[in-house]
């Protein structure tokens, strides 16, 4: 038997949202979040769709760890709903919120499972965004560790990896940048204030839980940022400025803060005010407060630099994002392409875990999530998904190649569990490794499923 890529600790595991698959929004108390208003409104969500079931995750979780043990996986990355923990964002706890993820965390203990909590993906307590504090205000950072405190407190006994944030920068640019996800505003300004508040309340929280906590809990913190790779478009000064560029924007945005206690430099020069400042205080929380890199990344991009842009002050007078990134993002036609133009182009996870090593001194690095999305209705094609596979064990052994060639990589969470509601695109996406019927919540699990549980067995069976 050859011998396993990766080291006997590496942990494998899988990753799902508690939006996406929990269905039960009105049960046992849980109070609305942003997305459960954002998502009915007409036109938000690309095939009208809305996960009142979806995989019926919060009926049916002991099965859904029984898959969990099928899939033979070391780890099970999931988030706490904070509205199904606080359903109005603060104050009142709900005991059968909380109860439900006790048990859940209990079983997946017996199960010989690693809880990974997310404390946030995205489920914002409609009470808070009503109350006009969402994350482009500054009050949402009191409430929200308020909110850590309460499940650190909770469920800390037993949780030994936070994940504080999944992609802060999806909520800040889609979120309030956009509108493309909920709350839905498009506003400049909000963009890099709720970027900026993510920050200092994972500064706090961090701070809150190495003060109080991790002594006797002995856990540890990180952030899920979102990263896919951005490769020069040529060999040309102008586009390889580009791409570092880009990748400054996309992941330095968040890590440069965490790990060099700042902005980039490409940004405050873009920005300037619209680019808040940290305090002191804020900045001694934020540097230094992940105790591993948690990476999200899926496909890759060309980078270019348009024509007159780079190098130039071009902050006034533009919309957003895009505009202020002022980097052309395109696509290799020759890459092989999937169903959205999410290309598969596996050393690009490479070189951006190379690029991750190197900028941030060499961190303790897991890919939080990396997967595959099919589109289509008839369960039979979802089910025999050979496409998926080829992509899991391209980005596998890409994944392996950053190993090999010094980086920290600890481990690898595929997204996702089974077929779940995708924000806007609705059911249109489709990632699981097990498919979900959406009305009923029932499952099946798909090729790509067996395929990886025997990964995982050999790895088990042949680790150094
Ligand atoms: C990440 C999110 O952006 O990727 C997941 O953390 C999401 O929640 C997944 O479902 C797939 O991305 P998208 O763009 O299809 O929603």
């Amino acid at each position: 038997m050859e011998t396993s890529p990766f080291p006997k600790s590496f942990q494998f595991g899988v990753s799902t949202a508690a939006f996406q698959i929990e269905g039960s929004l009105e049960q046992d108390g849980r109070g609305p979040s942003i997305w459960d208003e954002f998502a009915q409104i007409p036109g938000k969500i690309v095939d009208g769709s809305f996960p009142s079931v979806s995989c019926n995750h919060y009926a049916d979780w002991e099965e859904d760890i029984r898959r969990l043990q099928d899939l033979e996986v070391d780890a099970y990355r999931f988030s706490l709903a904070w509205p199904r923990i606080l359903p109005e964002g603060t104050g009142q706890p709900n005991s059968k919120g909380i109860a439900f993820y006790d048990r859940l965390i209990d079983r997946l203990l017996e199960a010989g499972i690693k809880p990974w909590v997310t404390l946030y993906h995205w489920d914002l307590p409609l009470a808070l965004h009503h109350s006009g504090c969402g994350w482009h205000n500054p009050g949402i950072v009191p409430a929200f560790t308020e909110y850590c405190d309460l499940c650190f407190r909770t469920y800390g006994d037993r949780v030994r990896d936070w994940i504080t944030f999944n992609e802060p920068w999806c909520t800040a640019v889609l979120g309030y940048g956009t509108g493309y996800f909920a709350p839905g505003i498009r506003d400049r300004e909000a963009c890099y204030l709720a970027g900026h508040h993510q920050l200092i309340a994972h500064g706090k929280v961090s701070r809150l839980y190495r003060d109080g906590f991790k002594s006797t809990q002995n856990g540890r913190i990180g952030m899920a940022n979102n990263c896919d790779y951005r490769h020069p478009a040529s060999g040309a000064p102008a586009d390889q400025e580009a791409a570092q560029r880009a990748l400054e924007f996309f992941l330095g945005w968040f890590a440069d803060p965490l790990y060099l206690g700042d902005y980039p430099e490409s940004m405050r020069d873009t920005l300037g005010p619209l680019l808040p400042k940290f305090t002191e205080q804020e900045r001694s929380e934020i540097q230094g407060s992940c105790d591993f890199f948690a990476l999200n990344h899926y496909t890759t991009n060309l980078a270019a630099a348009p024509k007159g842009m780079i190098g130039t002050n071009f902050a006034s007078g533009n919309g957003g994002f895009m505009e202020d990134l002022g980097v052309d993002l395109s696509n290799d036609p020759s890459w092989e392409n999937t169903h959205r133009d999410w290309r598969i182009v596996p050393w690009g996870l490479t070189r951006l875990l190379e690029w991750i090593d190197r900028r941030y001194g060499h961190p303790e690095i897991f890919i939080t999530e990396n997967g595959f999305s099919i589109s289509g209705d008839n369960p039979e094609d979802l089910i025999n998904d050979p496409d998926r596979i080829r992509y899991t064990l391209a980005y596998l052994n890409a994944a392996s190649d950053a190993i090999n060639s010094g980086v920290d990589l600890r481990g690898y969470f595929h997204w996702c569990l089974a077929d779940d509601f995708d924000w806007a695109n609705g059911y249109s996406c489709r990632f699981g490794l097990y498919h979900t019927d959406g009305e009923t919540g029932s499952k099946r699990i798909k090729r790509s499923g067996k395929w990886y549980a025997e990964y995982i067995r050999q790895h088990h069976n042949s680790a150094k």
